[in-house]
């Protein structure tokens, strides 16, 4: 089963709860966090999580584009976080660990991310201890940006590695996915699409949202 994940960052964040709403026929609710050092731009942080928490039921994905994870993990968690995902880009591999460890503490689910420079081969050494692997096809920080074509092959080999490592793990696609090209990254073998300018732009977002699953 495919499940859909709107990303917040397109909504209109003076009516975030007006923009729940019209995504409720999704499965998960995208969180994009920015500290304006490991991506340029800064977007949202904790207190928003916090108020999300209260206003939805939805399973609460958030996307931390934040340099050293490890020291916001517990926050986000006690914010109401359901599973946190760090860039493997934005530490040493100790304080990786230490991420996932401190998620383990606070008993969310965890995924690792790879910006697209980062090759498949680096989520091994985590593949076997994690919930979900993230590869990104645009660079992060934006959306609304084009659809990355080079990030097709990474999909496969992760969706390989997940079938002989650990094949309960989600695989999660995120920039650029529209009805077009999440066909494709379906068919590569993700099965958690991110979407935000194709629902947050579309007059129907429950349309676009049935358009993605490919109903
Ligand atoms: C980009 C974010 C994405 C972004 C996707 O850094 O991680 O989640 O919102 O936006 P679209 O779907 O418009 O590419
Ligand atoms: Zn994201």
């Amino acid at each position: 089963m495919i499940k859909i994940a709107p990303s917040i960052l397109s909504a209109d964040f003076a009516n975030l709860g007006r923009e729940i709403e019209r995504v409720k026929s999704a499965d998960w609710l995208h969180v994009d966090v920015m500290d304006g050092m490991f991506v340029s731009n800064i977007s949202i942080g904790v207190p928003v999580v916090k108020s999300l928490r209260r206003a939805t039921d939805m399973f609460l994905d958030v996307h931390l584009m934040i340099e050293k994870p490890a020291r916001y993990i517990a926050a986000f968690a006690d914010a109401g976080a359901d599973l946190l995902s760090i860039h493997l880009e934005a530490d040493m591999p100790p304080g990786i660990h230490e991420a996932l460890r401190l998620m383990d503490e606070k008993k969310v689910k965890k995924g690792i991310v790879l910006r697209p420079i980062t090759a498949a081969e680096a989520v091994l050494p985590y593949i076997k201890d994690i919930d979900l692997v993230l590869v990104m096809t645009v660079e992060p920080g934006f959306g609304g940006q084009a659809f990355m074509e080079d990030q097709l092959p990474k999909i496969a080999a992760i969706r390989r590695y997940i079938e002989e490592y650990n094949p309960t793990c989600s695989l999660q696609v995120d920039g650029g996915v529209d009805p077009t090209t999440a066909k494709r990254v379906i068919e590569a073998g993700a099965d958690v699409l991110v979407a935000g300018s194709a629902i947050y732009g579309a007059a129907d977002a429950e349309a676009a949202i049935a358009a993605l699953r490919g109903d």
